[in-house]
């Protein structure tokens, strides 16, 4: 099917034309005239930028809001002793594709890396494109295709062992991106990787937050860690933390930069009656896996901190004014902590202290949209810990579902 071929191959070079010229400031408007020309541009909008594709996509309200999020499509997997269990699924350009993983050794005691092998098949037209990303935790990488055949996408090497272990239980996730969000995802490639937990991902979230907010984060001489005397610490003190790693520290990130704060998180000391000193705080994780309000005991908390947070936070202790400790009503303070202890941490207001319009919260390159993309992602790789965040809030929100809360 040569000149098969070569028809897709000639739509494919006449959209990347299209995409570089686009580029320039004064061509977008009349690529848009063009593209109203009787062919319907949906099977170039792959390939569009955003700006350009966006407008388009409005005025032909080519497909709803929700089309336009990346669909989660299957998982590629190592096919086991039975046979092989291929994802299969249907994408926008080929009606028939199937994907499996294949595993290579390590050098030298390596973690050696993979193979995804993804085979297309059935394009339902000759310019169409089919765009995806592949993600697991602690990477994000994307391809697409126009050719019905057998592609590979090359995984070198495992990032860490615990990469490793994810992929051969769970697989690499496989979203299909749909038309026009080619723009989406270049600001996705700014967000995603703020999530992954990894030193790649600490680096982007430092990055990201010079960047966009001027803070710049400069390296203590050590110790990093401070002798605190527990004997100064008193009721109302207040711990300020701000985690730079893995799911914590990218949704810190963003947090960050839309409510402008340079911390992320914050907890409050407690000293009870005997004199023994606990911390209030929203979002620790329970043996369920579940993020809830707790109080704990100091040494706990602390110890938790400093060994086991992998979000490698930074700390602040805040004392108290004197005269606003001397105001400080303990007694109340207990009660409230106490009412709150073991609900479930407040995603609803979160989230929407970041989401009060339905289009204005976010800046450049973040939209509405690109959140979505990423909550979707997430909500594949992460499915408990997404859930929580983004359908409690919208239940909440749309009061689809009530809540203790
Ligand atoms: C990879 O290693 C396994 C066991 O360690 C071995 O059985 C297999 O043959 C190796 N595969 C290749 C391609 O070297
Ligand atoms: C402190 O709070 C408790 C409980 O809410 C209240 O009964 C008490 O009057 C408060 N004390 C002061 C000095 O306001």
């Amino acid at each position: 099917m040569g000149g098969a071929y070569n028809l897709k191959l000639l739509a494919a070079l006449s959209a990347l034309v299209l995409l570089l010229a686009a580029s320039r400031p004064f061509l977008p408007g009349l690529l848009e005239a063009a593209l109203r020309a009787p062919v319907l541009p949906r099977d170039l909008l792959p390939l569009l930028p955003w700006p350009v594709a966006q407008p388009l996509l409005r005025r032909l309200a080519l497909r709803g809001a929700a089309d336009l999020l990346p669909s989660f499509v299957g998982v590629a997997r190592e096919p086991d002793d039975g046979g092989a269990r291929a994802a299969e699924w249907k994408g926008a350009c080929f009606y028939d594709n199937r994907a499996w993983m294949e595993f290579h050794n390590g050098t030298d005691g390596g973690l050696g890396g993979g193979t995804l092998h993804l085979e297309t098949n059935k394009a339902h037209s000759w310019t169409c494109i089919d765009l995806y990303v592949f993600a697991t935790p602690y990477r994000v990488t994307w391809d697409y295709y126009f050719v019905g055949r057998e592609h590979t996408l090359d995984f070198k090497e495992w990032e860490s062992e615990a990469e490793y272990e994810y992929v051969k239980r769970k697989g690499v996730s496989i979203f299909l991106m749909p038309s026009g969000t080619i723009g989406t995802l270049r600001a996705l490639w700014d967000v995603f990787p703020l999530f992954t937990n990894t030193q790649w991902g600490e680096n982007s979230n430092l990055a990201f937050l010079k960047k966009h907010m001027g803070a710049t984060f400069e390296e203590r001489p050590k110790p990093w860690v401070s002798e605190l005397n527990v004997d100064d610490i008193h009721s109302g003190d207040f711990l300020v933390l701000s985690k730079i790693r893995g799911r914590w520290g990218g949704f810190e990130t963003l947090e960050k930069w839309v409510t402008g704060a340079y911390a992320g998180h914050t907890a409050v000391c407690l000293r009870d009656s005997e004199g023994k000193l606990w911390v209030g705080e929203s979002g620790h994780e329970n043996e369920q896996g579940e993020d809830i309000i707790a109080i704990l005991p100091w040494e706990e908390w602390w110890d938790f901190e400093v060994k086991k947070d992998d979000s490698n936070p930074q700390i602040a202790l805040l004392p108290l004014h004197p005269d606003l400790r001397a105001k400080f009503n303990e007694t109340a303070a207990w009660e409230y902590a106490k009412s709150m202890d073991g609900k479930p941490y407040g995603y609803h207001n979160m989230i929407f202290s970041w989401i009060d319009t339905i289009s204005d919260n976010y800046p450049p390159p973040l939209d509405a949209h690109v959140v979505a993309s990423v909550m979707t992602m997430w909500n594949k790789l992460q499915p408990e810990y997404a859930a929580n965040m983004w359908k409690e809030a919208l239940n909440k929100r749309l009061g689809t579902k009530l809540s203790a809360l």
